[in-house]
């Protein structure tokens, strides 16, 4: 497995593998790596000849008050798993690579409008222009011919799709289903911050998903009904706040009042264990 830290030899390396007329496939991460990721590099090795993951804590989509500074950090620890699924190249830089004229000071951005104006969008202003810049960046750094996100992150999913039609970027993008620990819980970098009370608790997440998406079944379709039903899940976890519950469009994102035939929908949620958020979704499609 070989390591790159600079952008001009990553760009090398994704030239000399075009050259041989190999398909490259790039995994963006922030590290602290977990099975989740890991089944996004399996999965990659199925769309490409040879598989990148970049492993680059990005600053510009941390709020003021969010958790960069102590975002679990592990190099050693990563690449010793990615050795494991046979990932064959990290792209690792520096802030100073990522950023040349400075995080602050840089005043280039990419923004996709729209897509952010519910779920997290409202709740971490900023976080979506930083993820956009940063996955542009890092597609010219490494010119993968597809990337792999996970839906875990749906709505950071949706803008990256939209993003790569809109700025004609030659990357597929392939979406992953979420991975769960065997008690529902989503496979998170920040899971690590949960105390053992916490942890427990945690599963509440996606028991109140899979009630919202039981009540579908049994053809609820008033959107306020799905998210009362959620949200009272949610109360029997006495160390749990609720940022928010929503039921929105698959492909616009914005808030449903009533599910439609035929429907795709997502269920999505933010929950707070003391500092840590976390967030988890399910997708929905209403019979038609
Ligand atoms: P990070 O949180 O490290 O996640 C990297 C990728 O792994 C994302 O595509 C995310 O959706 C996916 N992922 C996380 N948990 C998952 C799970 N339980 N199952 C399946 N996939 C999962 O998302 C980011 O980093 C950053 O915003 C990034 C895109 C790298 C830009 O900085």
């Amino acid at each position: 497995m070989h390591t790159f830290t600079t952008v001009a030899a990553m760009q090398a390396e994704a030239r000399r593998l075009k050259a041989k007329g190999q398909r490259l496939a790039l995994v963006p991460t922030m590290g602290a790596l977990h099975d989740g990721h890991l089944a996004l590099v399996q999965e990659a090795k199925k769309h490409a000849d040879h598989v990148a993951v970049s492993i680059f804590v990005n600053p510009t989509q941390f709020g003021p008050n969010e958790d960069f500074n102590r975002y679990p950090r592990d190099l050693g620890g990563d690449m010793q798993r990615l050795e494991t699924v046979g990932c064959d190249a990290v792209f690792a830089p520096t802030v100073e690579e990522m950023y040349p004229f400075g995080q602050q000071d840089e005043a280039v951005w990419v923004t996709v409008e729209g897509l952010d104006d519910h779920l997290d969008g409202p709740m971490r202003p900023g976080h979506f222009r930083g993820v956009t810049t940063v996955v542009a960046k890092l597609f010219h750094a490494c010119q993968p011919d597809v990337a792999m996100f996970g839906q875990k992150d749906a709505q950071q999913l949706a803008i990256l799709r939209r993003m790569t039609r809109a700025l004609l970027f030659p990357v597929q993008i392939v979406g992953l289903a979420t991975v769960r620990d065997a008690d529902g819980l989503a496979l998170s970098s920040r899971n690590r911050y949960l105390t053992a009370d916490e942890r427990a608790q945690a599963p509440v997440l996606h028991r109140a998903l899979r009630r919202i998406e039981a009540l579908v079944a049994e053809g609820e379709r008033r959107v306020s009904a799905l998210i009362e039903a959620g949200r009272s899940e949610i109360a029997a976890a006495p160390l749990a706040r609720v940022q928010y519950v929503a039921v929105v469009d698959a492909a616009t994102l914005a808030p449903v009042e009533t599910l439609a035939p035929g429907q795709k929908a997502l269920a999505a949620l933010a929950v707070h264990f003391g500092t840590t958020r976390l967030i988890d979704n399910v997708s929905l499609t209403v019979p038609a």
